[in-house]
């Protein structure tokens, strides 16, 4: 259909005085005794259009005036009798598509914990209109930095032999039913697709690591799958994943990089959606926008594992979960120390190797290894990233403690044996972005189609 998109309409002179066509679907209506309003909305700008209908020249159906309804009208851009921008003095409205009084999306209704159970519909409102323009606009920025910084992007494949993490989180890929008539595990999956077991991805670094050890610089976003049975507000089965792998980075590489991309993606989300930030403000989190500069503009903290150690232990009757040396940090000491100690994104590194991936780099000191996670304020965890282990001899070592299975991981080996270098990178889980961009709370509500445990509607 020929129409022009709302965005263009709303700001500007040039379309002033002509007659176009636009598309949407109407958000609200009001009249008067001569005058009635549309407002629509097409996607193209969180803002809406409003259409001015003058009662005495035009004779609406009823039914392009229902909330929801889609409607096309055709008129006269002109200057907004009230407020900046331009607004439509309509010719002719055409009902699209009728919305009857069951349309769920009413003023009154509209709670995100009601919402998540219509996520078919709820995108038709103004906190998912934003959500999700700041989600595309950051998934965009990321390409962007990483094109600009001379990255490949890769496409690492979802379904593998080997698991990243070794936290048997993985869900499985089969083709056949359980058979009972199978003696051993090593059998059953002999018969199966791939003649091994094999499972979705929990990250793409180890063949990002395979493309960073002949590009150099790598990076991969895509879906990442976890079978973990938390049913928390920031995890999913199913999340998006960053992953860049850097030849030649040691540890203080990896956290600045992150720290860069981390600012230009928050560059990017407040240049190119200021309505969306400025609508977070006012209904979701109070201050958000000068959170996001604060954060642009200044120097994230680091700390080691031993010093957060330190930093902690004195508030242990404060925790659930007291901590000491060679504890997992868990949410509630990660909101600590980002919301009450350094009030600002923290790096915390070095930890024990014991709570951390075997692909990670053996500090001298034979307890910790080269890890960072970047904690931000409001949601802990955001990047999870590593220098890796380069030695051979030290690596094959670590999975040997492990019991992994070492023919899956030959090729992985191989790297170390074959020009091994230095190198590292880390995973920035896309949606605690949106979150941490949006003041959103919960992960389900920046994900189009949310999948957690006992949930895939
Ligand atoms: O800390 P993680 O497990 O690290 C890795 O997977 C590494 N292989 C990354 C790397 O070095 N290339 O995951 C990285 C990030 C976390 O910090 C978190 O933001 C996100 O991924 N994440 C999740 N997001 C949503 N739901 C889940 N279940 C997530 N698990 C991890
Ligand atoms: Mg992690």
């Amino acid at each position: 259909m020929k129409h022009i998109d709302i965005s263009e309409i709303l700001v500007g002179q040039e379309l002033l005085g002509q007659e176009v066509v636009v598309c949407g679907w109407v958000r609200t209506f009001r009249e008067s005794a001569q005058v009635a309003f549309l407002e629509l909305a097409d996607g193209t700008s969180f803002r809406k259009l409003q259409v001015v209908l003058d009662k005495g020249k035009l004779n609406v159906d009823p039914e392009c005036t229902k909330l929801g309804a889609a409607v096309a009208v055709s008129g006269e851009v002109v200057k907004a009798y009230k407020g900046d921008g331009n607004e439509l003095n309509a010719r002719a409205v055409t009902l699209l598509g009728k919305c009857p009084p069951e349309y769920p999306i009413q003023k009154k209704r509209t709670t995100l914990d009601f919402l998540r159970t219509i996520p078919h519909l709820r995108l038709r409102t103004n906190t998912f209109a934003a959500v999700f323009r700041v989600r595309s606009v950051a998934a965009q920025a990321i390409h962007r930095y990483f094109h600009e910084h001379g990255y490949y992007y890769i496409n690492a494949p979802l379904i593998t032999a080997s698991d990243c993490e070794g936290a048997g989180e993985m869900f499985r890929v089969t083709t056949q039913p359980w058979n009972a008539s199978y003696k051993t595990e090593e059998e059953y999956y002999k018969n199966d697709f791939f003649g091994v077991k094999a499972g979705l991805s929990v990250s793409g670094q180890l063949e990002g690591e395979v493309a960073a050890t002949a590009f150099g610089k790598i990076y991969t976003f895509g879906p990442s799958f976890r079978a973990e049975n938390s049913n928390t507000t920031r995890h999913l089965a199913e999340f998006w994943h960053v992953e860049p792998e850097i030849a030649f980075a040691e540890l203080p590489d990896v956290l600045e990089i992150a720290e860069d991309m981390l600012k230009y993606l928050i560059h990017a989300v407040l240049e190119e959606c200021p309505d969306e930030i400025a609508f977070f403000d006012s209904f979701v989190e109070k201050g958000l926008r000068e959170k996001l500069l604060h954060v642009e503009g200044s120097k994230f903290a680091v700390c080691t594992y031993t010093e957060a150690i330190d930093l902690l232990k004195p508030h242990n009757e404060s925790f659930q979960f007291p901590v000491s040396w060679g504890c997992d940090l868990q949410s509630e000491h990660e909101k600590y120390l980002t919301e009450q100690v350094f009030r600002r994104p923290v790096f915390v590194t070095d930890y024990p190797k014991e709570i951390k991936s075997f692909y990670m780099k053996q500090n001298a000191d034979g307890k910790t290894v080269a890890a960072a996670d970047l904690l931000v304020p409001g949601i802990g965890e955001i990047i999870g990233g590593s220098e890796r282990e380069a030695d051979y001899e030290k690596l094959l070592a670590a999975m040997k403690e492990r019991g992994m299975n070492l023919d899956a991981y030959k090729q992985y080996l191989d790297l170390r044996l074959f020009g091994s270098v230095p190198h590292g990178g880390f995973g920035l889980g896309f949606e605690r972005f949106v979150m941490y961009c949006t003041g959103i709370e919960n992960i389900r509500d920046v994900t189009l189609f949310p999948r957690s445990v006992k949930n895939i509607m």
